[in-house]
């Protein structure tokens, strides 16, 4: 690493030639800087990242000492460390019982959480023993980040000049250069001119200048064709103009909530992140044009964006190595073996090439509420008391969306549901002719839950996700127009179910916008991110959400976690999370369940011995119970999933006969869910007609018992 970028290299370094008084960069160069071009070979991208976030967050929140070791906790594993902590050794792949001896004076504290039937998140004590019923907030990290990300916007000129793009919840990408131009033709007058005979592809005059000041940034060392006695040309100046851009953001995240981040300079996003991760905390990196070979070259390619997951795994395989270095030696036509267009990708991105865009779209394109369960859950009424908290967390970020003022609302709603190796996805449109509070949500989520039951085959269930997507920007105030309008709107969201079903799947990959990103890049590597297209009632078990986000958080964990941009962070929740926390290569195998009481575990999960297990299989075939609404016998075993078909069948019909006469009628005004008459508790009760109260009877029964 050097640190002497400059140096004053020869008496005479502007007159010694007329090749010193030209730069290598064009005035169409120059020109492409001020239109974001993303050939332009002057561009600069910054990435800012802040350091162990989460826990930078709690410091922040309980005033703790800067060199206080601390952790955050989610159950029993450990989701964020700081620098103090790290250097016990702690990392994420622990428990929190094994931090704690790795580290006596370390401060653990616990993510905040929902705990169902409160209206809000909070900081519960001995939360992490409450996994079978409580729900991670990542809440208080997101208004952080909004805050953080506020104040890098605050510290750059207005649009035109300004592209920023919130990569995940702790890092954006800035795209620089038409800032880097504005400066460069404000300190550097030679550059003002016309080019010579009006030709755009005249040389630029040489900088004037024979050193630069990179004061405390870690500067990677040149390539070995490099030499830092070569004066410096205007990509140098512009890296250097970047970097100070980068050092004031930073400053100014520091001074105003005193968090540390690192920042990455180069000329383009993958090269900035990669600079962003490579001293922390609290450095930032510049990677000039002429060192980019040099840094990478020592790289495991593993750690590049996208080549963290499965497709970094193939060519670790196909070519039998991991390093930059050994991968740069195979010609294009070995690399296409993974396919034309992934093997063209991969041949530039080991050379350093990045054309993909700064994406500033900022706005939240879908959220996500997950959560994986262990022990599984096993009947309606469990499954609805985690649809509730899912719609209350949802529901609260749509109201900091500007639901209520109807600013942007979502379209389309979605369940995934996860048993054993299947899972289900079911979609409905949100009618948006109407109020949307977090009733209308609860009704369409249970609803499709009510559809995934109907399918069969529902318990028990691993894992349940909720997420609404197709956010768009509402008319505020329309809401004179009246009744007419609103049905209009409604009717259409109705009869249009289908398109908004495809919109819907749209949204699910909206998800991984990274992802989605590459297959518009280049259409052939997207076997690798994207999943395959289905019908409205997905089954899909090659292409898992549940399983994608695993490998994603899995795969990331080394390096800085790319999460998607533009959606609601807090996706990289529990779904991925608890799993990871599961998996067999950590060194112990956390036991997520391992504080929940044994009350909480339903009789399938509590140990068995080989007696009673012999003893359940003879009692399992032997007794049958009869259900009288379609006259048959069954297997006792199955009367609860049974019952859960009828109720399920009921709901949904209910739910339709009540859209239907929403054309005709008001929406009824009571809490959906809650009994409208009191109901008989008694499980295999028949159940009356589908649009009698009646059909609600097991999300009533659910409810009561969420509040036990
Ligand atoms: N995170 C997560 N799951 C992951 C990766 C990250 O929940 N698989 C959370 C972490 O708790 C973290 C935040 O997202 O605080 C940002 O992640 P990342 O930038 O990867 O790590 P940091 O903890 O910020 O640490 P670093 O200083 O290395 O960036
Ligand atoms: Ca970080
Ligand atoms: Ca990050």
């Amino acid at each position: 690493m050097s640190s002497q970028p400059f140096v004053q290299s020869s008496p005479f370094p502007t007159t010694s030639g007329s090749y010193r008084r030209k730069s290598k960069f064009t005035f169409k160069h120059l020109s492409q800087l001020s239109h974001y071009s993303t050939t332009c070979p002057l561009r600069v991208i910054a990435h800012i990242d802040l350091d162990a976030f989460y826990a930078q967050c709690e410091m922040v929140r309980l005033g703790v000492p800067e060199d206080q070791p601390l952790a955050v906790q989610q159950w029993q594993g450990l989701i964020a460390i700081n620098y103090p902590a790290r250097k016990f050794g702690l990392n994420r792949h622990i428990t929190n019982t094994e931090a704690h001896k790795l580290c006596p004076e370390l401060i653990l504290q616990h993510v905040a959480t929902w705990k169902e039937g409160d209206e809000k998140w909070a900081y519960h004590e001995d939360a992490a023993k409450h996994i079978a019923t409580h729900k991670v907030s990542l809440d208080p990290y997101r208004r952080e980040s909004k805050k953080i990300f506020a104040i890098i916007k605050d510290c750059l000129p207005a649009a035109p000049l300004q592209r920023v793009e919130k990569a995940s919840i702790d890092e954006v990408f800035i795209d620089l250069s038409a800032q880097i131009h504005s400066v460069l033709l404000d300190r550097y007058p030679e550059l003002q001119g016309p080019p010579p005979y009006d030709d755009p592809t005249e040389y630029l005059p040489r900088p004037s200048i024979t050193a630069l000041n990179w004061d405390t940034d870690a500067l990677v060392d040149l390539d070995a064709s490099e030499t830092e006695d070569d004066d410096p040309d205007w990509d140098d100046i512009a890296m250097l103009i970047g970097s100070e851009i980068v050092r004031s953001a930073r400053a100014k995240i520091r001074e105003e909530l005193k968090y540390t981040c690192s920042g990455g300079v180069a000329r383009n996003k993958m090269l900035a992140k990669l600079g962003s991760g490579h001293k922390k905390p609290n450095q930032q990196t510049v990677i000039r044009n002429r060192a980019v070979q040099h840094f990478l070259g020592d790289l495991k390619f593993t750690k590049i964006r996208n080549l963290g997951g499965k497709l970094g795994d193939e060519v670790v395989s196909m070519f039998n190595t991991d390093t930059i270095k050994e991968l740069l030696e195979q010609p294009l036509e070995q690399l296409k073996r993974l396919g034309d267009d992934t093997g063209s990708w991969l041949y530039e991105t080991i050379r350093g090439e990045d054309h993909s865009e700064v994406n500033p779209r900022t706005q939240i394109k879908s959220m996500l509420s997950a959560k994986s369960f262990r022990p599984f859950v096993n009947t309606f009424e469990q499954a609805v008391r985690w649809l509730r908290i899912f719609v209350a967390d949802i529901f609260s970020r749509c109201v900091e969306e500007g639901v209520l003022e109807n600013k942007r609302r979502p379209k389309t709603i979605n369940l995934h549901h996860r048993q054993g190796s299947q899972t289900r996805s079911k979609q409905s449109p949100i009618p948006q002719g109407k109020a949307f509070t977090e009733e209308m949500l609860f009704d369409l989520a249970k609803n499709l839950l009510a559809q995934v039951v109907v399918d069969g085959r529902a318990w028990p269930c691993a894992n349940l996700s909720l997420s609404v997507g197709g956010f768009e920007d509402g008319v505020a105030d329309n809401k004179g127009i009246g009744g007419f309008l609103v049905r209009g709107e409604e009717a259409k969201a109705m009869l249009t179910s289908g398109r908004h079903a495809s919109d819907a799947q749209t949204e699910m990959k909206g998800l991984q916008p990274s992802e989605k990103r590459r297959k518009v890049e280049s259409g052939g590597i997207q076997r690798f991110f994207i999943p395959r297209e289905g019908s409205r009632d997905d089954v899909e078990q090659s292409h898992d959400p549940f399983r994608r986000e695993e490998d994603r958080d899995y795969s990331e964990l080394g390096s800085n976690s790319d999460s998607p941009e533009a959606i609601d962070a807090a996706h990289s929740d529990e779904a991925g999370r608890l799993t990871l926390l599961k998996r067999p290569s950590t060194p112990e195998n956390h036991d997520v369940e391992a504080d929940i009481p044994p009350d909480f575990l339903p009789p399938s999960a509590q140990p068995q011995s080989l007696s009673q297990r012999i003893n359940h299989f003879q009692q399992q075939s032997l007794d049958t119970y009869f259900c009288s609404r379609c006259s048959t016998h069954l297997p006792l075993t199955d009367q609860a999933e049974h019952q859960d078909w009828h109720f399920a069948k009921d709901l949904e019909k209910d739910l339709q006969a009540q859209e239907r006469s929403n054309f005709d009628t008001p929406t009824p005004r009571h809490t959906p869910g809650l009994p409208q008459k009191s109901q008989s508790r008694g499980r295999g009760r028949p159940v009356g007609s589908s649009s009698t109260v009646k059909g609600r009877e097991k999300g009533q029964q659910q409810l009561a018992f969420g509040k036990q």
